[in-house]
């Protein structure tokens, strides 16, 4: 592509996107916004705005209404979750997608349905957040996955246990992009592998359903992923849904994982017929706008091309690895040349992580995150830290001071992230690794957090207007 048409592609992303223009205070005046924190979570298209409030004139609780309004929310509820279906690369027949609030949760639920016990083992990547390794231990015995020097998963290790646990091993739960790292995972390879060992394969896709598109079932059969999980705030549709897709045989067994309102087809005194899928796993209330906004969030990846998002993304992510990488005393983890989102993970020599991001904020108006990004272990491998050194950090956690807690400086690129963006940030990474910046900046030892002298977010709040009483 020449400049012309990837300035015109840069442009018809950004536009896609709701608030990119918005400037924010910084030291000695305002800047516009640069959000280079997309991994945490993304604003909302324009087009999921409009769907929102399409709806919401029209709004009422779903299923069982009489009332018109009750049916087209119904409707629209019901669309929204084939539409998602199919952009999963779903089976029709087969796979059932069910709403829950986020990837936490639908983790959570997937843990709650399939019947492990202590005996049942899960492999588990070394580079999880902590939302796809946490719920694995309550319910079974997991088993990690060693990563290499340089923070990929070691596949040899992986076949190894595979092969190991050949019969125990019910399930590997593994990222399909790291959140920390962005290293992308060869996810239908390692469902075959899972498969050939008897286990089935959990893809938690939050950060890679922004990137990528995903197919439940590409290529040969023993590619698949038997299970899926996103949040739509990580898609440009914050508004409070996330995904559980996998096989409705799998999914519809002993009681729900929650239990009550719309889980049952006959109730009595003393039993209970639960009705089928997906209502049976979507106790309560749904989030039915959120479902709606995910959907639109779909249709307007399909609109935007993924080679178009994959193209800018690699461009502006290629930029600021080579850019990054000539800054003095910047360490950028997880060097290995494989495919990769723009999420980049990096400290300054001699610089407190939350320092530097404090800096990027208050200075230059660049939102970013430090910290280890709900990866612990994978921050301790990445920034090599031994087991004595994190008893150590949690017995001064336990005595209230945080402000040691190891970690990283991350920035995460979205699909309205510009090269003129990371060019900022380089500037500004220059700037603060030779010691230049003009406020002085606090570490607040209860929080772990870094603040400059004097500034409160809360002078600002009236710059969010009606959005506080
Ligand atoms: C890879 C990954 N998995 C899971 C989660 C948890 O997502 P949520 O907070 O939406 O539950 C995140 C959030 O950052 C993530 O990046």
């Amino acid at each position: 592509m020449d400049a012309a048409s990837l300035a015109t592609v840069e442009s018809e992303l950004r536009r896609a996107i709701v608030g990119v223009e918005c400037r924010v205070p910084v030291a000695g005046g305002e800047r516009e916004f640069i959000n280079l924190d997309h991994a945490a979570s993304t604003p909302p298209f324009v087009a999921v705005l409009a769907a929102v409030n399409a709806l919401a004139p029209w709004y009422a609780n779903v299923h069982r209404g009489a009332g018109f309004k009750a049916r087209m929310s119904t409707s629209a509820f019901e669309s929204a979750r084939e539409e998602i279906h199919r952009f999963l690369g779903a089976d029709p027949r087969d796979d059932v997608t069910l709403f829950t609030r986020n990837t936490t949760d639908a983790v959570n639920h997937l843990a709650g349905i399939l019947e492990f016990d202590r005996e049942s083992v899960v492999l588990v990547s070394g580079m999880e957040h902590h939302s796809n390794d946490l719920p694995w231990r309550r319910v079974a015995r997991v088993i990690h996955v060693d990563l290499t020097p340089d923070g990929a998963i070691d596949e040899a290790d992986l076949q190894g246990k595979l092969h190991h646990w050949r019969g125990k091993v019910r399930l590997l739960a593994v990222t399909g992009a790291s959140n920390v790292t962005g290293l992308l995972n060869p996810i239908h390879r390692y469902a075959r592998w899972a498969h050939a060992a008897g286990a089935e394969i959990v893809v938690d896709a939050a950060q890679l359903a922004a990137h990528r598109p995903i197919r439940m079932h590409q290529g040969p059969a023993a590619d698949h992923l038997d299970y899926v999980v996103f949040s739509g705030h990580k898609v440009y549709a914050p508004f409070g849904v996330g995904v559980l897709a996998g096989p409705r045989r799998r999914l519809e067994r002993g009681a729900p994982y929650q239990v009550g309102g719309g889980t049952v087809d006959l109730v009595d005194r003393q039993s209970v017929s639960w009705t089928s899928l997906p209502d049976r796993e979507e106790g309560g209330t749904p989030c039915v706008i959120g479902a709606v906004a995910l959907a639109a969030a779909t249709r307007e990846y399909l609109r935007l091309g993924w080679d178009s998002i994959k193209d800018q993304e690699r461009r502006v992510a290629r930029q600021a690895w080579d850019a990054l990488g000539q800054i003095p005393g910047l360490t950028l983890y997880a060097v290995s040349p494989v495919d990769r989102l723009g999420v980049i993970a990096f400290n300054l020599e001699g610089k407190p992580h939350a320092l530097v991001a404090a800096i990027l904020n208050h200075e230059w108006g660049i939102g970013t995150r430090s910290g280890c990004f709900c990866a612990h272990p994978y921050l301790q491998h990445l920034l090599e830290i031994d087991d004595g050194r994190m008893a150590m950090i949690r017995a001064e956690i336990a005595s209230g001071d945080r402000s040691g807690i190891p970690g990283a400086v991350r920035v995460s690129f979205g699909l309205g992230t510009t090269l003129e963006e990371v060019r900022t940030l380089v500037t500004a990474l220059s700037e603060i690794s030779q010691g230049r910046h003009r406020h002085d900046y606090l570490l607040d030892r209860a929080t772990g957090d870094c603040l400059p002298k004097g500034v409160s977010d809360s002078a600002y709040s009236h710059l969010m207007a009606g959005s506080h009483a």
